[in-house]
């Protein structure tokens, strides 16, 4: 098992280069099977999260050629025969759930293993389901397994919304069935997340009608066909505001290149009010910041709110805020499990249900934590860059599903990170 063993206390600065967005590929694969022409993705991130999504295309009789080097993705459909997406592939990323639509639309049938549970708390699918049933499905969940047919789908109204608000994932899925349903689907309370502007801008490639796309309200026409394409995935929003933080937390300098400011201006905003100075233009964002900052609050939201993906890296940086913070959970009220890894650390946070309030501290010590999910691994390693001492972070193959060589990278920038693996340690007697 992969840990990382940091020496905090350096400012980061410098340039680091941003890759294409994770939760825009995963769904953008699944609309390859769409098509049985090729389709050719550009801009793909190496992670892991992009490895398991080939794996699921694979099991569903796609050929696809990974050029990692090139950042290229190559995916035609061979086989239309096979319907089921596993257990054994889908239980390690939720994304995986997005073949159903596209599965639906195109063979009329799906088999496709639920997602199971996820530390960062309950994540439903009933809105995915509730959609392709409105469309006209018919949906089984039997030992585990969502069981789907359509006879075929046809065009329906759909509001998409729980408590939480809209859907990322369940829009993409819902659009994918939708683009080749007959008749006209009118979707609303659609999310507007860049991801999901991302995915219809690439179905209306292929030959898809979507009208209101980036709104609250999709019309989409169904067609019959839909054709081959080539697309490049939109930078990822999350790695360069984690980027962005993580140049703020540790008091540096530091300019994210080949990013889309547009997308974090609620990041922006909220860097700002704690004191941190940003300049952006069209594809680079620079943080300069000072040694304490402002105590802020921050409430995360759907898009264009500030994002729940980068609430554990801005509670990092808090920690170390000249007074009281509070950061409000509202998609994910138990995406907290980062807090105690930062208490053993030193932080001061106290959770009432969904918001944490944070004392900030001058200084956090480094010490052994536990990575357990993405983005909450990604806010101790911001944490153990700017903690007296070494941190280790223990458990990164978390890390490793959404951030392409984040160490590497981060020393480019100055730190002082090291990735070591159990068998190294003991070799080494540690
Ligand atoms: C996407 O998940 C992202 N994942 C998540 O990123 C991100 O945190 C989330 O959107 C919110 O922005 C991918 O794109 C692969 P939701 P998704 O459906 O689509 C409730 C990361 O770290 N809900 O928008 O699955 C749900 O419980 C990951 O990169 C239902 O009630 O999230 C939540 O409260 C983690 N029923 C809210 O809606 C449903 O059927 C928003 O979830 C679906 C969702």
């Amino acid at each position: 098992m992969e840990r990382f063993v940091i020496q905090g206390g350096r400012r980061l600065v410098g340039d680091v280069q941003i890759g294409g967005a994770k939760n825009s590929v995963l769904p953008i694969m699944a609309a390859a099977l769409l098509t049985d022409e090729e389709v050719v993705v550009r801009r793909v991130p190496r992670l892991r999260d992009v490895t398991s999504q080939i794996r699921i295309l694979q099991a569903l009789g796609a050929r696809v050629v990974h050029d990692e080097k090139a950042g290229t993705l190559r995916i035609k459909v061979t086989n239309e025969d096979l319907v089921t997406a596993p257990y054994e592939l889908v239980r390690t990323m939720r994304a995986s759930i997005c073949v159903l639509g596209p599965l639906l639309a195109k063979r009329q049938r799906a088999r496709v293993s639920l997602p199971g549970g996820c530390v960062i708390g309950v994540r439903p699918i009933d809105l995915h389901l509730r959609g392709m049933e409105a469309l006209g499905a018919k949906i089984d969940v039997r030992g585990g397994y969502v069981e789907a047919e359509a006879h075929p789908l046809r065009g329906a109204t759909i509001f998409l919304g729980s408590s939480a608000g809209s859907t990322v994932l369940g829009t993409g899925n819902v659009v994918m069935a939708a683009v080749m349903a007959e008749g006209v689907t009118v979707l609303e309370n659609a999310a507007q997340e860049p991801e999901v502007v991302d995915l219809c801008r690439m179905l209306e490639k292929m030959g898809a009608k979507i009208e209101g796309i980036g709104s609250h309200c999709l019309t989409i026409t169904g067609v019959t066909r839909l054709r081959g394409v080539e697309h490049e995935v939109i930078p990822d929003r999350i790695e360069a505001g984690t980027f962005a933080i993580a140049g703020a937390t540790t008091g540096g300098d530091v300019t994210v290149r080949g990013c889309h400011p547009p997308h974090l201006l609620a990041v922006i905003e909220r860097l700002r009010a704690a004191g941190v100075t940003v300049n952006w233009s069209a594809d680079w964002l620079q943080v300069k910041a000072p040694d304490r900052f402002r105590p802020i609050d921050v409430s995360t939201l759907p898009y264009p709110g500030f994002p729940t993906d980068l609430q554990a890296q801005i509670m990092a940086m808090l920690t170390r805020a000249d007074g009281i913070s509070m950061v409000h959970e509202r998609i994910y009220p138990d995406r907290f499990i980062h807090v105690a890894e930062l208490h053993r650390m030193g932080a001061r946070i106290r959770k009432e249900g969904p918001t944490a309030i944070i004392e900030g501290v001058a200084k956090l010590s480094g010490a052994p934590v536990m990575a357990s999910d993405l983005r909450g691994s990604a806010a101790l390693v911001l944490a153990g860059l700017t903690a007296d001492g070494e941190t280790e972070v223990h458990c990164v193959y978390h890390i490793d599903r959404g951030y392409e060589r984040i160490d590497e990278r981060l020393r480019s920038l100055g730190a002082r990170i090291q990735r070591s693996s159990a068998t190294a340690a003991a070799a080494a007697g540690g």
